[in-house]
């Protein structure tokens, strides 16, 4: 049975009584306590970059979550090859989410392949990603995400460890909860369990790719370049969100 979204004043109180217990504890035992409060329907969203992190924890955790990834249509080649890695790594089902065709039919046939190179990556991500993330928790009690302090000072710095998700829950009678349990690891410390853990990872980090999203909107960064650099550098930092986080921006549309 699926377990329904906590109304929404309980959903509250328990966030805040959340964020006490988790102020100081390790992404395992944030994944623990996501899965005790909501269940196997908790669902990591994975995006087959280094929150492969998230699956060797979860494991670690020995609590059974749901995994999905959206497939935007535009990821790389060694990204699609690294979900099915991970898929026998791990012995896990890893839901695969895609965008609508008409929508996305709609939006190619109008502008091309490309229009987020003239008008913003907004649109495209809209049909890309948002829509399918809303699908995706259509059922999810609560979510999983491998946000981190340090991926973007602009956007990123202040994600909480447990937060309501006010963009994706709506505002109806019931709340949908967000955890990000690797928010206050480095991206070195995520590296070192990685390693030490053994994790398959995504090679295009080897090729001096770090934050990792759909092809035509990443690229690698240079020695001292901050990892944010790489996403839609032709675009403003502050904006450098694709609406899957709108809850870190200051107006919060996805
Ligand atoms: S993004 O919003 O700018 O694209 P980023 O690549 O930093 O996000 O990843 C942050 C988190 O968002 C990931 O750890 C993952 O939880 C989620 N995420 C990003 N892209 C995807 C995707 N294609 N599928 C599933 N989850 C994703
Ligand atoms: Fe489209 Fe680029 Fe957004 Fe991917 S990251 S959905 S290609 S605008």
């Amino acid at each position: 049975m699926t377990p329904a979204r906590l109304p929404r004043d309980r959903a509250k109180s328990l966030v805040a009584s959340l964020t006490v217990e988790l102020a100081s504890a390790s992404p395992m035992a944030v994944l623990t306590a996501a899965h005790r409060e909501f269940g196997a329907q908790t669902a990591i969203s994975f995006s087959g970059a280094e929150d492969v992190a998230l699956l060797g924890l979860a494991r670690d955790a020995n609590v059974p979550l749901r995994v999905f990834c959206l497939d935007t249509g535009r990821l790389h080649p060694e990204t699609y090859r690294f979900l099915e890695a991970c898929r026998g790594h791990f012995g896990i089902a890893i839901e695969v989410f895609f965008p609508e065709p008409a929508a996305l039919q709609a939006l190619v046939t109008a502008k091309g392949l490309f229009s987020f190179m003239q008008d913003g990556h907004k649109e495209c991500c809209g049909i890309r990603k948002v829509e399918p993330l809303r699908r995706a928790l259509a059922t999810a009690p609560a979510w999983i995400t491998g946000q981190r302090h340090d991926q973007s000072p602009d956007t990123r710095a202040d994600v909480p460890v447990v937060q309501l998700d006010e963009v994706f829950g709506g505002n109806g009678d019931t709340a949908l909860v967000k955890f990000n349990p690797l928010a206050n690891w480095s991206s070195a410390k995520v590296w070192k369990y990685i390693r030490a853990a053994e994790l398959p990872y995504n090679p295009l980090h080897e090729r001096g790719f770090v934050s990792i999203g759909c092809e035509p909107c990443t690229r690698p960064v240079l020695p001292g370049q901050h990892e944010r650099e790489g996403r839609w550098w032709w675009e403003e930092a502050t904006r450098k969100e694709c609406g899957l986080h709108a809850s870190n921006l200051a107006d919060r549309t996805p």
